[in-house]
C-alpha cells in the first residue's frame, strides 16, 4: 500500500515540512510561526539535528558569551558560557577579576572515577527471599569477589580507553520497602579518563550481569551508572580582597550570607542554584550532561544528610575573604554530543584545555566566581542596585584605578550619574594630584 497520507506515517518518519505540517493540523498555530523553526543556523542542517535527537523540529539558541579575567593555576582562561540570565558573566568576570588581584583561583580535580551499579536480587522462592539470609548473602558476595577478575576481563572488553578498575560488592537490607528491600549491589569502579563514561558504564554493567547471574544464581534487576560521582570531585580556592568587598564590614556581611546558606536549606537552595549558574553555563557551553551534574552536585551539598551552601567562606589572617567549593565533577571532552556539535568543538577550542581535569578546574572557578559575585552583591546593596556597582567597580578598574581606589570611584561614578570610563579617569587624576 501507498503511504502517500502522512497520518499513516509515524512522527519519526515524516520530514521537517511534515512535522510542522503535522504540528499545524494539531495545534492551529500560525503556519508563519512554526516556519520560524526552519531558520536553523548554517552549521545545523535537519539531518543532523535529527540525528541528535528523536523528532527533531528545530534547535533552540541561547546566547553564547564569554567570562573574562580568569586565572587558574597562575594560566588565563577566557570562558565561554551559555546562559539566557543577564548580569552572570559580567558577575562571573567581575569576580574573577577581584581574585586575581590575590593569584586568581588555586584548584585541583581528582581522577576520573565513576561508578556503575547492579543490582542483584535472590530468585524466588519458595515465598521467601533468600537474601533475607545472611549466610546466602555472604555466599553471593564472596562468588563475585572471588571472580572479580574474570568480570573485569569481560567489562574491559567494552572500551580501548576507559577501564575497569575493580569492582565492590555491598549489601542493602531495607525491609520497609515494599517487603523488597534485600539486594546485593555490586559496583564497578571505573576509571573513565577524558569520557563523562556514561554509555561505556552502562554497556560495561550489561556485559557482565549474565556472568554475574550465573556466578550467583541470582537475578540482575537494574545495571546503570551512578551519577552520584563522589569519587570525581574538583575543588578550588580563592581570596578577594576585603577592599573591594567594603572593608572588614563587608566581608563580615558575606560571612552572615554564608552561615544562613549553611544552616538554612531554604537559603542553601538558592546559594547554590546562583553557584549553578556559572557552573549549568559552562556545562551547556561545553556539551556535558548537565542534568547528570545537577544531580550529582545536589546530593553532594546534603551529604552530611542536611542539605548545605557547596561553598565555604572564611576570613584570612590579613581580613581577606576567602572562599572555597568543593563538588563532584562528571564531565567528558571526549565522545557523545562534543564529537559532532560544531559550536561545541569551538569553545573546547578557546578554553585551551589538555584534558578532562582542567576542564573541572574551570568549572569550580567560575562556580565559586559567581557565589562571589552573588552573595556580595546580596550581603551589600542586593542584587538590583549591585549590577550598576558592579559595573562602576569594573569601570575604575577598567580606567585604571588602583585598589585601594576603586570603592570611592565608584561610589563618585554613580552619585554623578556618570558611569564612564572616561569620568573614571578624571576623578583618578584628581585623587592622584590630591585634589578631592
Ligand atoms: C540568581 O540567578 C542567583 C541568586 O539568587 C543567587 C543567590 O541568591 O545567592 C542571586
Amino acid at each position: 500500500m501507498q503511504r502517500n497520507d502522512n497520518s499513516l506515517k509515524k512522527f519519526y518518519e515524516l520530514d521537517l515540512d511534515e512535522r510542522l505540517d503535522y504540528i499545524q493540523n494539531e495545534t492551529k498555530i500560525k503556519k508563519k510561526d512554526l516556519q520560524l523553526l526552519k531558520d536553523l543556523p548554517k552549521n545545523f542542517s535537519f539531518n543532523k539535528i535529527n540525528n541528535m535527537v528523536e523528532n527533531a523540529i528545530g534547535i533552540i539558541p541561547i546566547p553564547l558569551g564569554i567570562a573574562t579575567n580568569f586565572v587558574i593555576n597562575g594560566k588565563k582562561y577566557l570562558i565561554p558560557v551559555s546562559i539566557e540570565e543577564p548580569s552572570v558573566i559580567a558577575a562571573a568576570s567581575n569576580a574573577a577579576k577581584i581574585a586575581k588581584m590575590r593569584g586568581g583561583f588555586i584548584a585541583e580535580a581528582d581522577e576520573s572515577i565513576m561508578i556503575g551499579q547492579i543490582q542483584l536480587v535472590a530468585r524466588k522462592r519458595n515465598h521467601k527471599d533468600l537474601f533475607a539470609s545472611k549466610k546466602e548473602r555472604d555466599r553471593v558476595k564472596k562468588i563475585i569477589t572471588d571472580n572479580k577478575e574474570q568480570l573485569l576481563n569481560i567489562a574491559n572488553l567494552s572500551s580501548r580507553t576507559v577501564v575497569a578498575k575493580d569492582i565492590q560488592v555491598r549489601e542493602i537490607l531495607d525491609e520497609s520497602i515494599n517487603n523488597m528491600g534485600y539486594m546485593i549491589i555490586i559496583e564497578l569502579i571505573v576509571d573513565t579518563k577524558d569520557a563523562m563514561g556514561a554509555n561505556v558504564i552502562n554497556t560495561m554493567c550489561e556485559s557482565i550481569a549474565p556472568k554475574i547471574e550465573k556466578l550467583s544464581n541470582g537475578e540482575v534487576v537494574l545495571k546503570i551508572l551512578s551519577n552520584y560521582s563522589v569519587n570525581r570531585l574538583a575543588r578550588c580556592k580563592a581570596t578577594f580582597p576585603k577592599e573591594m568587598i567594603g572593608g572588614s564590614e563587608g566581608v563580615n556581611r558575606i560571612l552572615l550570607a554564608y552561615a544562613f546558606a549553611y544552616s538554612d536549606t531554604f537559603r542553601a537552595v538558592t546559594h547554590n542554584k546562583g553557584i549553578m549558574n556559572g557552573i549549568d553555563a559552562l556545562a551547556i557551553a561545553t556539551g556535558q550532561d548537565f542534568r547528570a551534574l545537577e544531580a550529582s552536585i545536589h546530593a553532594y551539598a546534603a551529604r552530611d544528610g542536611k542539605y548545605r551552601s557547596l561553598t565555604k567562606w572564611y576570613k584570612s589572617k590579613d581580613g581577606d575573604l576567602i572562599g572555597e567549593i568543593e563538588i563532584p565533577m562528571a564531565i567528558g571532552i571526549v565522545g557523545g554530543i562534543i564529537s559532532v556539535h560544531p559550536i561545541v568543538k569551538v569553545v573546547l577550542k578557546i578554553l585551551d584545555i589538555k584534558n578532562v581535569k582542567e576542564l573541572a578546574l574551570i568549572f569550580v572557578a567560575i562556580g565559586l566566581a559567581q557565589n562571589f559575585a552573588a552573595i556580595r552583591a546580596l550581603a551589600n546593596e542586593g542584587i538590583q542596585e549591585g549590577h550598576m556597582k558592579l559595573h562602576a567597580r569594573n569601570i575604575a578598574l577598567t580606567a585604571g584605578a588602583e585598589e585601594n581606589q576603586v570603592c570611592l570611584i565608584a561610589e563618585r561614578l554613580i552619585k554623578e550619574k556618570n558611569v564612564s570610563v572616561s569620568k573614571a579617569k578624571e576623578i583618578i587624576e584628581l585623587l592622584n594630584s590630591n585634589r578631592i
